[in-house]
């Protein structure tokens, strides 16, 4: 059986499930953090040592200001109320995306949220924020170059936002969407990927334990036979 280090998330379809509901898309982020809270506890009972989350990417700047001000608010809620019970069940918290540009007091929220968590063992939780794939790629080669290193995939994997993080063993996307969105595509050369049609406010414990047992049975190769 493979054994499951680590869970990475496109949690799509709060929007759509909010009007679903007849309610706004606001509505549907806010369900949303209840699934996240659900898979965090989750992911805990069957240890998971990391769950990374893609919580705001780069494109998704292009949304109304409305709604990126209610993810952000609801976002900066959720550290400052949160941290000192996620704390308490061992969850270390990091983020990964370019955070230099977002307010000194998210900036303050963030170190603050990092520093308290840092030597938690039992959960670490990145939170990919302002995060886009093809930035990070940029950032790890600008990097290299910097250091003046050779390039070698050492090297990159040494200076991308997910540094010491073990590559994802499953990669999950809910909401009936097939694409990657430009979320950790060096990082899932060798992921397991699951579809779920679900939208993720509706997606559960049961489907995630499916999932789970899936990956479990699943011949894994990396490209022997
Ligand atoms: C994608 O659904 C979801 C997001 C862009 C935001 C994800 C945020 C949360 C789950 C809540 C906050 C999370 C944390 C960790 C505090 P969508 O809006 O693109 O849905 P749509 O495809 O239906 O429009």
């Amino acid at each position: 059986m493979n054994l499951l280090k680590h869970v990475a998330i496109i949690m799509d379809g709060n929007g759509r499930w909010g009007i679903k509901k007849r309610k706004s898309r606001n509505h549907g982020h806010k369900q949303g953090l209840k699934t996240v809270e659900l898979i965090i506890r989750e992911s805990i009972k069957k240890r998971i040592r990391f769950l990374t989350l893609y919580a705001f990417s780069t494109e998704n700047w292009k949304r109304p200001k409305k709604e990126i001000s209610f993810l952000f608010k609801l976002l900066e809620n959720f550290l400052v109320t949160k941290i000192n019970d996620l704390s308490k069940k061992g969850i270390k918290l990091k983020f990964i995306g370019d955070t230099t540009i977002f307010s000194n007091k998210l900036k303050h929220i963030i170190f603050k949220s990092e520093k308290t968590t840092k030597n938690n063992k039992k959960l670490q939780i990145n939170l990919a924020l302002n995060y886009g794939s093809r930035n990070e790629l940029m950032f790890a080669f600008k990097n290299v170059k910097k250091k003046k290193l050779k390039i070698t995939e050492n090297n990159i994997n040494n200076n991308l936002f997910t540094n010491k993080i073990p590559e994802p063993d499953i990669l999950i996307r809910t909401g009936n969407t097939y694409r990657l969105s430009n979320f950790l595509l060096w990082q899932i050369a060798y992921s397991e990927i699951f579809f779920v049609k679900k939208l993720w406010p509706e997606f559960n414990r049961k489907d995630f334990n499916r999932i789970i047992f899936k990956f479990k049975n699943i011949k894994r190769n990396f490209g022997r036979v």
